[in-house]
């Protein structure tokens, strides 16, 4: 019997890689992490854009504790009224255009997608995709089946027919999709683990058009953009460019497991008739989550400036700049930085941890590691953590 949660951790719980980080976390709080041993960590990373407003927000702890004495599951999404679900709900939308106007809370991200892919489907009468080289929507098999690097999908296939995958901003291979049978376009407006790159408006505005010539729905994958991430409550806010289906995932949950596909009323109907029950979920919209994530969002909107969080991601474009940084690329709080090899961000990865900076990779982009913390992150901090960063690169060949 072992009684070190470490080994337990190797030994019980299935590895997802050869080498996992297998940081020894006691506590989270704010933009810190901290460990068994008591050191604490700058989060770069806050849950993969999870912890937007940072960890154990007093009035997310109180929601979900109010939420536990009310009740938590009674039922299957989508047959009883649960209040805080509807609250939520009605509080999404209320931040949205007019035409994203109905909510369906799912478990993650992935279902989200998967749920928002069947949608598409059975509102077109389609059955093809559209998706970007390297884009990532999630790991079960109809999101998997969107992701274009066969290292990943091949072990798995078959998996969905019917994917055409274009590059991101690549305008001009639209001309060679079969567009009579595409039901959905699945785009990443910043394509989060290829390395934070960022679609042009041109590119969006080049496949709205062809929705809408085509009768596709644009789905827009929120789920790492949403939320105040790159400076505006959601990545589409910049480019005016409304979407069909809007997936949010992540940040959504405060913290706690939530997806969620927005879309106009008139086409989620759909699921409710010829079949009923077009999507099925016993958890999605958990009344926990909804209560950490409707909690979340009021911290959002009135204690985190989201003007602020450009500001804090131009300040680190503009203090790293090292011979050894090729580039830093995103929008607001997502961004990457581009070093000379995967090598080098695997070294410095390990040397911000000594330095109690917490940061990783990206899965499409090994050279660059990660600036994605808390919105909440101040001017200090990043100061503080770029003179870290730029101290450990001088001495990244010593090491
Ligand atoms: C852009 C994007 N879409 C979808 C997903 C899948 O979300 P989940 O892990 O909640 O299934 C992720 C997860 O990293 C993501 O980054």
């Amino acid at each position: 019997m072992l009684s070190n949660p470490k080994a337990q951790f190797f030994q019980y719980l299935a590895q997802t890689s050869p080498e996992p980080m297998a940081l020894e976390i006691a506590s989270a709080k704010g933009n810190y992490l901290v460990d068994t041993q008591g050191k604490s960590y700058l989060d770069l990373i806050a849950g993969i854009s999870v912890c937007n407003i940072g960890h154990q927000h007093p009035r997310v702890v109180q929601a979900i504790e109010a939420q536990l004495h009310q009740h938590l599951h009674v039922m299957v999404y989508g047959e009883v009224v649960q209040g805080i679900q509807s609250k939520y709900g009605q509080a999404i939308v209320e931040i949205l255009p007019h035409s994203l106007d109905n909510v369906y809370f799912t478990n993650s991200g992935a279902e989200a997608i998967d749920a928002a892919m069947k949608l598409a489907k059975r509102v077109t009468g389609k059955f093809g995709f559209v998706a970007q080289s390297n884009a990532y929507h999630g790991s079960t098999q109809a999101p998997l089946s969107l992701m274009s690097d066969p290292y990943f999908t091949d072990p798995y296939k078959p998996l969905l027919g019917s994917v055409y995958f274009i590059n991101q901003n690549d305008t001009d291979s639209l001309d060679y999709i079969p567009w009579n049978t595409i039901a959905g376009v699945v785009v990443e407006l910043i394509q989060a683990e290829k390395g934070t790159t960022v679609a042009t408006a041109e590119f969006l505005a080049a496949l709205r058009k062809r929705c809408d010539e085509h009768c596709a729905l644009l789905i827009f994958d929120e789920i790492q953009t949403g939320f105040g991430r790159t400076g505006a409550m959601f990545a589409f806010q910049h480019y005016n460019i409304v979407p069909d289906v809007l997936v949010l995932g992540k940040a959504l949950g405060g913290g706690l497991p939530m997806g969620a596909m927005i879309a106009g009323k008139h086409l989620m109907q759909q699921l409710s008739y010829n079949p009923v029950l077009g999507h099925i979920t016993t958890f999605g919209g958990h009344p926990l989550s909804a209560a950490a994530g409707n909690a979340a969002l009021e911290v959002l909107q009135s204690e985190v400036d989201i003007e602020e969080v450009k500001r804090m991601g131009l300040l680190f474009k503009q203090l790293l700049t090292h011979p050894l940084i090729v580039s830093v690329d995103g929008v607001g709080l997502l961004l990457s930085v581009k070093l000379p090899s995967s090598e080098f961000v695997l070294k410095l990865i390990k040397l911000l941890l000594k330095q109690g900076i917490f940061t990783d990779w990206f899965l499409f982009a090994a050279d660059r590691f990660r600036i994605c913390p808390p919105l909440t992150i101040s001017e200090v901090e990043v100061l503080n953590c770029c003179q870290v960063i730029l101290a450990e690169l001088n001495n990244i060949d010593k090491n």
